[in-house]
This record gives structure tokens, sequence and C-alpha cells, in this order.
């Protein structure tokens, strides 16, 4: 498979997210399997957006986040709904954008090199069903910028067979 144009292209983060909501559309296209999907969204977004120490997932199974495909270190296996940025992220069905992670009371230190953090939710037909998890080495490394980039991603996400 060729690589992915955004991988090597420059741009302003913005223009970078704008590219990479097609190609992660057309990554996934005809292909019915969420973790084959889920496994190279998680690489993908790794690609694009280039502060990131750690890209993946947390399904909601049983009423609890479960680690799903990603991309990074290894990674704390089951977070509590409400605990973290993680179980924040999904109890609230809202993106949480940290800055600092010290600054976080309750935050879940899977990687202690990790400095700030966003997680976005994924909501399939109306249903909370995983967050979208990127860390970084670097403070204040995710914006409002990334929750606007990372909104598309998530909706697109949403359709898949969750
Ligand atoms: N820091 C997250 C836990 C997941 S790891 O960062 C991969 C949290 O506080 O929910």
């Amino acid at each position: 498979m060729e690589s992915l144009a955004f991988a090597d292209a420059g741009g302003d983060k913005a223009s970078r997210y704008r590219e990479l909501a097609p190609q992660l559309a057309a990554l996934v296209a005809g292909e019915p399997d969420l973790v084959a999907n889920l496994a190279n969204a998680a690489a993908a977004i790794r690609a694009c957006v280039r502060a990131t120490s750690w890209v993946g997932f947390y399904v909601l199974k049983h009423d609890e986040l479960v680690l799903g495909p990603f991309q990074g270190n290894v990674a704390c296996v089951r977070i509590a709904l409400g605990r973290g940025v993680c179980g924040t992220a999904a109890s609230e069905r809202r993106t949480v954008i940290v800055p600092d992670v010290e600054q976080f009371a309750g935050h879940i230190a899977c990687d202690s090199g990790s400095r700030s953090e966003i997680v976005v939710p994924i909501i399939s037909r109306g249903e909370l069903v995983a967050v979208l998890d990127l860390d970084s080495y670097e403070l204040a490394a995710f914006d409002e910028l990334d929750a606007q980039g990372l909104a598309p991603i998530a909706e697109l996400l949403g359709t898949l067979a969750w």
C-alpha cells in the first residue's frame, strides 16, 4: 500500500487534519472489520498528528473502557467510566483537552513521559462506543484546533460496525 500523502507532507495542523479525514474515509471504505479499521485509523492519525507519543482507542465493553487498537507503548488495559481523562470524556461524552496531565486530578499515567492529552468520544447511533485518545510528550500539544480536526474523524469512526 502506498504511504499516506500527509505522512511526509508539510502544512499546518488544520490543513493536515483536513487531509486526514478523506484519506481515513478511503482507508475504511468497503472494509467491515472493526479491528482492522481501528488499527489503520490509529496508524493514520499518528502519522498525521506529529506531536503524538501514543494514539489509540478504548472501547466500551460492559460499562468499562477496554484497550483497543493503538500505536505506541503498552498501555493500561481497563479504565472505569468517570476515571482518568478517557473515563471522563466517555462519561461526559465530550472532548477533553488536558494541556498538562499533572494538573488533571485522576489522570492515569500509562507512560510516565506523557505530558498532555486529548480524548474524543466516539458515538455510534446515539450511543457512546469508544474514545479516541492522543497523548504527547510535549506540554500543551493539543488545543481547540485538534478538537476541531478530530471531530469529523470521530464522526466517521462512529459509522463503523461497532
Ligand atoms: N492517560 C489516560 C489513560 C490512557 S493512556 O494515556 C494510553 C487517562 O488518564 O485516561
